[in-house]
């Protein structure tokens, strides 16, 4: 008799962003004349580059000639990115990797979804809160999560609140744990840690026998001096991180898909017998055995994100998506909103006026201005009281929301 994997049925019934779009669709569906603004998911509006899609389209001319047509790739990735990675995002920052520690891949999300697999089953997992849901989630089908509580906690999970209190900087967890995912700039607050700050995790790690699973999706955004831009800046990181990053919002690769983790060498675990597990070959054993690579074309295309052309137009988007961001923190705080993040990243992490409920506010923005955010609450506990809007819509759009959010009173 066939079973089903009943840890799938602690999951929530949808998928935060499901949920949302689900929303916003009955809202339209019933309101056909609105004209609704989407800043509710995080995706991007902006084109892919010019030197981006010259490169896309070089490589799949390649793929019509029988001279240059390529089948299965190295399910690592070529070299050619990986190189242009290692040059371009670390060595930048005084850090160096063998290309064989470089795992190219279709997305962030797959990656730190995917991830725990090559952990223990009995790993205790720590998670900041509000977290990107993918990282509990996956936790949750593998079966580390235990119950969720009325808390709205799962009971084998520690979270670590990160709230207007503590500037949204997380504590260090307080019990023993394994693994401790942390996003920075932070999905959904929008918000950093310090390069002393982030030390103080790095320390734990070691200290604790712990790893960080380091998810830094959005660096591109990062605009101040004093915020790490990969966690391997930090001294002795490589020996307990594991660093995410993607092209998705960094070069517009949301429908595109591409992205890499890095798994050093060095970091290093015990297995049940006290032996010395290294994570790079296992994750390497994970990818050869399930993933069959990122096409050819795709990854030219994230290639020549890194030409100088590449970075120059990159760059004009980010600025754009910044302006946004900037428009939307000045604009929320106008109208007498508390806001946060949205200076080294695209989302602007919003106080609910007068304590509403995350999901009453985000129904008052979609019905009163027409405007899709992402309710806090979706995040974890303590995004209860917030809503999330992220800069990715137009400049255009981007100030109607403004204008329309201005004319609400609260
Ligand atoms: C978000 O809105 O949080 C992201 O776009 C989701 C994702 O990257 O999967």
């Amino acid at each position: 008799m066939a079973k089903i994997n009943e840890n799938y049925l602690l999951l929530e019934n949808s998928y935060l962003f499901v949920e949302v779009n689900r929303r916003a669709a009955k809202y339209s569906e019933e309101n056909p004349d609105k004209d609704v603004i989407k800043m509710g998911i995080g995706d991007v509006t902006k084109p892919l580059a010019p030197a981006i899609v010259d490169a896309f389209k070089a490589a799949v001319d390649e793929m019509a000639d029988a001279d240059l047509f390529r089948g299965y790739g190295p399910e690592q990735g070529y070299e050619f990115l990986q190189q242009a990675i290692i040059k371009n995002d670390f060595n930048k920052w005084g850090v160096d990797f063998d290309v064989d520690e470089v795992f190219i891949s279709d997305g962030a999300k797959c990656d730190t979804g995917n991830i725990q697999e090559i952990f223990s089953q009995d790993s205790k997992i720590a998670v900041t809160d509000p977290v990107y849901p993918v990282y509990i989630d996956t936790n949750v089908m593998a079966g580390r999560s235990g119950l969720m509580g009325e808390d709205g906690m799962y009971e084998n999970i520690t979270y670590l609140p990160c709230t207007e209190e503590n500037n949204f900087v997380p504590e260090l967890p307080q019990e023993d744990v394994d693994i401790i995912y942390l996003c920075f700039p932070n999905n959904p607050t929008g918000t950093t840690l310090t390069r002393d700050e982030l030390a103080k995790f790095v320390e734990y790690a070691r200290e604790n026998d712990a790893v960080i699973l380091y998810d830094a999706a959005y660096e591109v955004f990062i605009t101040e001096d004093d915020v790490p831009h990969t966690i391997y800046e930090i001294e002795g990181a490589k020996e307990v991180a594991i660093e995410f990053r993607s092209f998705s919002k960094t070069a517009g690769f949301t429908g595109t898909r591409c992205a890499y983790t890095v798994v050093p060498k060095e970091l290093v675990i015990k297995d049940s017998e006290g032996n010395d597990q290294a994570l790079n070959p296992l994750w390497n054993r994970r990818q050869t055995t399930k993933f069959n690579g990122v096409s050819y074309p795709v990854q030219r295309a994230a290639e020549a994100v890194y030409s100088e052309e590449g970075q120059k137009q990159i760059m004009e988007n980010i600025e754009y998506y910044l302006e946004n961001a900037r428009i939307i923190r000045e604009s929320l705080s106008e109208a007498g909103l508390n806001v946060y993040g949205g200076v080294n990243s695209p989302y602007i992490w919003v106080k609910t006026p007068n304590d509403m409920k995350s999901w009453d506010f985000f129904d008052l923005l979609l019905e009163e201005a027409n405007i899709v955010g992402t309710p806090g609450a979706g995040f974890g506990p303590s995004g209860e009281g917030y809503l999330r809007l992220t800069a990715f819509n137009t400049l255009e759009n981007t100030k109607e929301a403004m204008a329309r959010i201005s004319k609400l009173s609260f």
